[in-house]
């Protein structure tokens, strides 16, 4: 029987994934009941392979998971949903055309005469939960015309009203505003004190100061320890998720930037649902220079890289290199001007997986004049 101080104990969790990265290795993780635990680590630390085993989306290849003091195998979501953990992910799983009280309810749907979704009491339930929670949504309104703040809201309410008193957040600050994410800070001190347990990934230090009791900092899937948050430095942290000092100021000679290589005018673009992503957006970019957009996820950014690499086409508007358009132009004259993509999500637009290093390197390579695929079948 495992100490009852404990709500989650995960011991020496191993997990090697099918193609050999062993992405956990003996990880031990330990979270006390009703505290905000972050979970901290660079890209590919392994943090969300250790929260997947904890919500029953993946399997350990070793290992032991104790949740409330019981031994358990958290074969799948709803298992780890009966052991009252709830996960609220990165990327929101709401169905869009649907509306906030239909998402609550989905897949436990109150029924009407045993057969129709009782809509009513759908309302009635969300209505419920989100003032209980101090979690305010419209009920009735579509997911998918509601602002980032509230979705993640809706995920939230969606974990409580399945009953999970251990929520697991992960980067949950990623898509909100500084307002927002003081006012998910505020809920979240709200449920601590209605003894919930949160788990809370982030990569920012101050977050991390600012909200949880203590923290696990993951390195290369393995734990480096566990800290009461009081006790320990920015720098430290950042020396313990990194392995070397960071220097977190950064310094550089000023820019001497020259001739405009990117010129964007007036760009405008209306999404499927009729949102505007790009209103009138034109900016310069010299040589020499870098030009950092800032803004939560979200509010065009993505949509902005879409048009510059021709993977979509504004409704109107221009975007030139060195004075040629590369609105609807082909990916490889896009390329041949001296412009190249790291796209956000790398590993599904960045690369092919199944690919070998050298196939993911030539791909780009391949067209020539005369055959397109002549140097790739030499
Ligand atoms: N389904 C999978 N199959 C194979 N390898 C995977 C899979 N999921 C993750 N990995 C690999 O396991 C390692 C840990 O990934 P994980 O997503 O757990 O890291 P993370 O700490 O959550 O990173 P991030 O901060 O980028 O979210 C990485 O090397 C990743 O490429
Ligand atoms: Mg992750």
């Amino acid at each position: 029987m495992a100490d009852n101080e404990y709500v989650v104990q995960m011991k020496g969790i191993t997990k090697v994934y099918p193609n050999g990265i062993a992405a956990n290795q003996g990880v031990d993780f330990n979270v006390k009941r009703g505290e905000i635990h972050a979970l901290m680590g660079e890209n590919g630390a392994g943090k969300s392979t250790l929260m997947k085993m904890l919500f029953g989306l993946e399997q350990p290849t070793e290992g032991e998971i104790y949740v409330n003091g019981e031994k358990v195998s958290l074969t799948s979501p709803t298992v780890a949903i009966s052991k009252e953990i709830g996960m609220v992910h990165q990327h929101f799983m709401l169905v869009p055309n649907l509306t906030v009280a239909e998402n609550m309810v989905l897949g436990m749907e109150p029924k009407h005469k045993g057969m129709f979704m009782d809509y009513k009491k759908a309302v009635e339930i969300t209505e419920e939960y989100a003032k209980k929670y101090n979690l305010h949504v419209d009920p009735n309104a579509k997911v998918r015309d509601i602002p980032v703040g509230m979705k993640q809201k809706v995920e939230i309410l969606k974990a409580l009203v399945r009953g999970a008193k251990i929520l697991i957040l992960d980067e949950p600050t990623a898509v909100l505003t500084t307002q927002e994410t003081e006012e998910l800070f505020k809920e979240l001190v709200h449920l601590k004190e209605q003894g919930y347990t949160m788990i809370f990934i982030s990569h920012k230090l101050h977050e991390i100061k600012q909200i949880t009791d203590r923290l696990t900092i993951m390195r290369s899937g393995k734990s480096m320890g566990v800290y009461q948050t009081a006790d320990i430095s920015k720098e430290e942290i950042s020396r313990l998720m990194v392995g070397r000092d960071v220097i977190l100021t950064v310094e550089k000679d000023q820019a001497q930037p020259t001739d405009v290589v990117l010129r964007v005018r007036d760009l405008e673009y209306t999404n499927e649902w009729n949102k505007k992503m790009l209103n009138k957006l034109s900016f310069d970019v010299r040589k020499g220079e870098i030009l950092g957009i800032a803004g939560v996820e979200g509010n065009g950014q993505r949509e902005l890289v879409d048009m510059l690499f021709n993977l979509n086409i504004p409704d109107s508007g221009s975007a030139t290199v060195n004075g040629h358009s590369v609105i609807g132009q082909p990916q490889r004259k896009i390329r041949d001007l001296g412009v190249s993509l790291i796209p956000e999500d790398r590993m599904t637009f960045g690369m092919a997986g199944t690919a070998t290093i050298e196939e993911n390197l030539m791909s780009d390579r391949c067209a020539d004049k005369n055959t397109i695929m002549a140097p790739c079948l030499t």
